[in-house]
């Protein structure tokens, strides 16, 4: 009784440590907030060793209060500050800051709008061609690394899987749920080239700055291992192979469709810095500022899932826009409890499989609507805009990516390959292709 009582006290005491990670703030308010809390929960949980209940729901109250304010905090102080480095870093590569621009080049369109009244107001949302700062500090933060590292935690090796059921998209996909009660999903296919090319799109994902992208990593299941025993029969009727690699990823809840923007829907599709923004509302204005992330991601990936299947297939059918995205999902409130928070409004991508093998394979067919839709778009997120930039003048994802997948998964990353030469140089042209972007933007809207 004594040793586990330590050993509660010793985790709490970890648990302050984390709450105090990175944190530079004077030591009152939130702060001191979750202090109170650790030191209560300390003690509710020494006295619920000892058999004694007293005062514990009490308790639970005040230290759910506080700690859910301090979190909140804690969330919008990271937030502030990585939209204050990724505009930082923007400004690093020579994007949308001041000097940007080649003088008297500018078309006369854009003097004029640079010229308009309104300049000002529109400056609250657009900088340059990115959205600025201050509307990014609203936009719901996504997977941060944090989040990344501590799901990769909780999933690792040592978590024990309680049950698995039917779900997460195609028919062999599941739903796996820990013994903790939280679930992930288990997307299993016989074809490696597409595990390959969806763990890729996530670790890239990761490089170009985007945090939509579902924390993923690659799990196989050895017959007979303690984590798996409690579903083998379940294992067995899902027809999956033993011993071959797949990829597991967070699962979100709380989701709702979502749809094309009118921005990007019709043929005059273009999400430029211009004074109509100032028309929409809040949430259209966080929605699109994601949107400027995923097709820049789709683009480099050659996804044809989100959009460009649509636009391609209007032909045949001219509403074929304005029904719900494929494999995109807005978070609609926050998750059941038991689940860390993801924001709502956060758009959710899935790769699906797709991305970066079999279609650079499709381009023949599907370059020309690629090329439409990342013509459309001239507004940017700093982050991503300035790894685009980094990406270009090095002209080594390819190595960089295969890196950041070893270092990841010191083990799995052995079971898929890297990706072929030429699909690396087919990603390395794709990010100079939306470098390109960014700079006949610039030379559109760059400060003067
Ligand atoms: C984040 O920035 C907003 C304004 O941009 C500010 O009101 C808020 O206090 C900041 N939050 C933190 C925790 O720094
Ligand atoms: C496991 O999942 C199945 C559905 O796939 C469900 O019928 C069953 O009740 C679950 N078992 C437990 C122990 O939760
Ligand atoms: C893609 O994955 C998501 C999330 O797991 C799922 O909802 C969707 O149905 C999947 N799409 C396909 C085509 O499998
Ligand atoms: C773009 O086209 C759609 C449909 O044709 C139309 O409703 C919309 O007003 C147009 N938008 C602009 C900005 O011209």
């Amino acid at each position: 009784m004594m040793l586990s009582g330590a050993l509660v006290v010793c985790s709490l005491l970890a648990t302050l440590a984390t709450l105090g990670e990175g944190l530079t703030v004077s030591k009152s308010g939130p702060w001191r907030r979750a202090r109170e809390y650790v030191v209560l929960q300390q003690q509710q949980q020494v006295r619920t060793l000892h058999g004694k209940h007293t005062a514990a729901t009490l308790t639970m109250e005040r230290r759910d209060g506080g700690l859910a304010q301090f979190k909140q905090w804690q969330r919008e102080a990271q937030t502030n500050r990585s939209a204050h480095d990724a505009h930082a870093a923007a400004a690093a590569a020579g994007i949308s800051a001041a000097g940007d621009q080649p003088a008297g080049e500018a078309p006369a369109a854009a003097r004029q709008t640079k010229t308009h009244g309104s300049d000002h107001e529109l400056s609250a949302v657009a900088d340059g061609v990115l959205w600025s700062a201050k509307l990014e500090r609203r936009v719901p933060t996504g997977f941060s690394d944090d989040d990344v590292v501590a799901w990769k935690r909780a999933t690792s090796d040592s978590a024990v899987v309680a049950n698995i059921s039917i779900g997460c998209g195609r028919m062999q996909n599941r739903v796996v749920t820990w013994r903790d009660g939280t679930h992930s999903c288990a997307r299993y296919r016989l074809n490696a080239e597409q595990i390959q090319g969806e763990i890729y799109s996530f670790y890239l994902s990761r490089l170009l700055g985007i945090a939509n992208v579902p924390p993923s990593r690659l799990s196989m299941i050895h017959p007979r291992e303690k984590r798996w025993l409690a579903v083998s029969e379940q294992l067995a009727a899902a027809e999956w192979q033993l011993e071959k690699p797949f990829v597991l990823a967070r699962y979100v809840d709380g989701l709702t469709p979502a749809y094309i923007p009118p921005e990007m829907r019709y043929a005059n599709r273009s999400l430029h810095p211009s004074r109509r923004l100032l028309e929409k509302s809040e949430d259209e204005l966080r929605e699109l500022v994601q949107w400027s992330d995923l097709i820049v991601l789709d683009y480099v990936t050659g996804n044809v899932d989100r959009v460009v299947n649509n636009m391609f297939n209007e032909q045949w059918n001219a509403y074929v826009m304005d029904a719900p995205a494929h494999n995109l999902d807005r978070v609609a409130a926050p998750p059941a409890s038991g689940s860390r928070q993801v924001a709502p409004g956060l758009l959710v991508f899935y790769d699906n499989e797709s991305g970066l093998l079999h279609s650079y394979r499709l381009l023949d067919t599907y370059q020309a609507y690629h090329d439409k839709l990342l013509r459309s778009l001239c507004l940017f997120r700093a982050k991503n805009a300035a790894a685009i930039a980094k990406f270009h003048d090095a002209g080594n994802v390819g190595d960089v990516l295969w890196k950041t997948f070893a270092t990841a998964e010191p083990e799995m990353h052995k079971l898929v390959p890297r990706l072929p030469a030429r699909n690396e140089a087919i990603l390395n042209k794709r990010i100079t292709d939306v470098f390109n972007q960014i700079q006949r933007c610039s030379k559109l809207y760059g400060k003067s």
